[in-house]
């Protein structure tokens, strides 16, 4: 390729691809695989780095992140971003219209939006560029995070259409519910400990230094304002649906009401609807559509007195706090966890509810025998909002938080800048054994199922095993009749839990079988601190072997793909300790996979001098494993069709396009059990 052929080629990928994006995370309809999408944006990637010349400001590879920002910038906001007044009751909303008819005295139309519950962010667009994100701050001005904003995929780098050429337009970014659960899961998984609700992770999440790490966030941003001088209606409904044209991603959820009556029925309709939304909403935004009547209106310092948010009312009850525990997880991360008094809540009863950490405590002040407010807004867990300090006896003391583990007793530790407190011992500390050993044999990684965390509980109690390797040395007389009575609970009789034979026999077979799992499941398993599946998976497909990642420094792995300084540094460790090391030195003995096997691949030069493009999911190979392959025998991985493309290999759900391109130019398309026998 020459240089205008690569200036050409990464114009019209860079254009590809922020449609792709457009139509996957804006209209939610993508029309290529993901595998396809992946493709193309590599091959931009590449392109830009051999002409950095070429980059276009609009590029999707800022997407990835990328950028290290050690300090945001301080940015003075255009127009101040105000607050809105809240109100939670109907009296006040009438009350907030009654000033709206007496001011503008003339008829006006509210529009009825939902108030999404995240971050606030300014959007400055010049010359239809995103040119600066900034977060709220104090409402005069707020931090510069432009670059953690680009990686967002639902806000547009570069506008389409008729677009005023300097404007400004707000959102809030936010985390949708189930995007927020997977990340949660995988956070765990990783040993890293979970957030408490999708907002405090959206808002942590802006203010990452490292926007590679922003990037693998499931953010999201819905826009709802816009402000500037040229805006093509003079109305708030007409250019939201019109700034939908340039790009944005416009909430559905709105509606234009004639009256408060109208106004209350959207509030009555959204907060019986609002658990089935995939995202949190804390109330219903009221706006007067009108510009010109918004300006009549006018501001008071705080707030618009044009707008209202009505806030819906979060189920609370009061209970009592019996007593506050404390939890220690598989990485000795303590939680503090509130003992209540039970309280129907929101249709359950609740008994427990996460005090997260030292601060909550302290910042809450609770103390044992208080009476606390709890509250179950759309969050999973419900949580203590506040205490009831009128019904406070006069002789309770602040609560201080535990110095030592409460399972082992060693001195707890906090590491400058954690919310958590840390039990050092994670050699010896029985919930962090277990934990670890759960973990080894979990869904994603060993896969043991006939073991689970109760039986994994009585191998530890019962000092038959310590760490992962330790169970491959369990035998059949060991096993058989050991036993552990499950205390009773209020809802479940006393439960004897006893290794019979078919128990014993199960747990053997599982261990055995398990002595398949391939290398990426069983580095996962090893529960190195931050490696989650992804990673491992990474890892494992980059070094092959885990000889060759132990021998890895700090510096190589850090420039690995998916890996920031944070994973090197816990993989370097991990490999330090001595203990590992004889683990892993005893589990390859017994016949783990430690490293990556490659049936499919035949090292030959079966495919010298040609071109392939794979596209479509494929049975045998992932999109690294396909690139692998066909390179290994001599080919050469593409990832469009073109005149020079020597086959098509089709998977399932190819998109159209590629097919037809192929059809075009008479290029042989061919299927994945092909592809095996011309390597075989
Ligand atoms: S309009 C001047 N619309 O609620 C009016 N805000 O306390 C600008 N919010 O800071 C805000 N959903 O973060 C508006 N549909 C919506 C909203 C919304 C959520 C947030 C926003 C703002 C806060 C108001």
């Amino acid at each position: 390729m020459d240089k205008e052929q690569a200036r050409k080629r990464i114009e019209v990928l860079t254009q590809e691809i922020n449609q792709h994006n457009h139509n996957y995370y804006v209209l939610s309809s993508p029309v290529i695989s993901d595998y396809d999408f992946d493709m193309l944006l590599e091959e931009l990637i590449l392109l830009e780095k051999e002409y950095p010349e070429f980059l276009l400001p609009d590029s999707p590879s800022q997407r990835v992140g990328g950028e290290i920002t050690k300090e945001f910038n301080q940015v003075n906001h255009a127009n101040p971003m105000l607050s809105l007044a809240n109100t939670y009751s109907e009296e006040e909303l009438r009350d907030f219209d009654k000033r709206v008819q007496k001011l503008l005295n003339d008829d006006y139309t509210y529009v009825c939006e939902l108030k999404y519950d995240g971050v606030s962010i300014s959007l400055i667009y010049e010359n239809g560029l995103l040119a600066r994100a900034v977060t709220r701050g104090d409402g005069v001005k707020g931090d510069d995070v432009t670059t953690n904003v680009k990686t967002i995929r639902s806000i547009p780098i570069r506008l389409k259409g008729d677009y005023p050429q300097n404007f400004e337009i707000r959102g809030e970014i936010f985390i949708p519910i189930d995007k927020f659960k997977a990340f949660n899961e995988e956070r765990i998984s990783a040993g890293e400990e979970p957030f408490a609700n999708p907002r405090n992770s959206a808002s942590g999440s802006l203010k990452m230094q490292d926007s590679a790490e922003v990037a693998k966030r499931p953010l999201d941003c819905f826009q709802y304002y816009l402000l500037g001088e040229k805006l093509p209606y003079d109305n708030h409904y007409d250019n939201l649906l019109k700034a939908k044209e340039w790009g944005f991603n416009i909430p559905p959820y709105l509606a234009k009401c004639k009256n408060i009556n109208e106004v209350l029925e959207f509030i009555a309709e959204w907060d019986k609807n609002k658990e089935h939304l995939p995202f949190e909403i804390d109330g219903v935004v009221i706006k007067v559509n009108d510009y010109q009547q918004q300006h009549d209106l006018g501001a008071t310092a705080k707030s618009p007195r044009w707008a209202i948010a009505y806030k819906f009312k979060a189920e609370r009850v009061s209970t009592r706090l019996n007593s506050i525990a404390f939890q220690v997880g598989r990485t000795g991360a303590i939680t503090p966890v509130a003992n209540l008094e039970p309280v129907q809540l929101a249709g359950t009863i609740v008994k427990r509810a996460s005090l997260h950490n030292a601060d909550i405590i302290k910042n809450l002040d609770v103390r044992t025998g208080d009476i606390v407010f709890v509250e179950k807004g759309g969050e999973i867990i419900p949580k203590i909002v506040g205490v009831d300090k009128t019904q406070r006896k006069d002789e309770t003391k602040e609560f201080s938080f535990i110095e030592k583990c409460p399972e082992c007793q060693t001195t707890l530790i906090r590491k400058e800048g954690e919310a958590h407190h840390y039990c050092p011992n994670d050699k010896n500390c029985p919930p962090q054994i277990k934990g670890r050993l759960t973990h080894f044999i979990s869904r994603n990684a060993m896969n043991i199922d006939s073991l689970g965390e109760g039986k994994i509980e009585i191998l530890v109690d019962n000092g038959l095993v310590y760490n992962v390797a330790d169970l491959y040395d369990l035998t059949y007389d060991r096993l058989l009749g050991l036993e552990k009575i499950i205390e009773a609970t209020e809802d479940k009789k006393e439960k004897k839990l006893s290794f019979k034979e078919k128990t014993v026999t199960n747990i053997l077979d599982g261990l055995k079988e398990s002595l398949n799992t391939p290398f990426e499941k069983v580095l996962f398993a090893l529960g190195i601190r931050f490696v989650g599946q992804t990673v491992a998976k990474k890892l494992a497909n980059h070094y092959k072997s885990i000889e060759n990642l132990q021998r890895v420094n700090f510096d190589e792995l850090f420039l690995v793909d998916e890996v920031g300084e944070r994973i090197a540094d816990s993989v370097v460790t991990f490999f330090k300790d001595p203990l590992n090391i004889e683990i892993i030195r005893r589990l390859k003995q017994i016949g783990l996979k430690f490293k990556v096997e490659n049936e499919n691949l035949n090292i030959s030069d079966k495919l010298a001098g040609k071109t392939i493009v794979a596209s479509g999911r494929l049975e045998n190979f992932s999109r690294e494993e396909i690139k692998s392959a066909i390179e290994v025998n001599g080919g050469k991985p593409a990832s469009s069709v073109s005149g020079k493309t020597d086959f098509l290999l089709a998977g399932e759900n190819i998109g159209p396009n590629k097919l037809a391109k192929a059809k075009e130019l008479n290029i042989p398309i061919i299927s994945e059990k092909e592809f095996l026998e011309m390597i075989k």
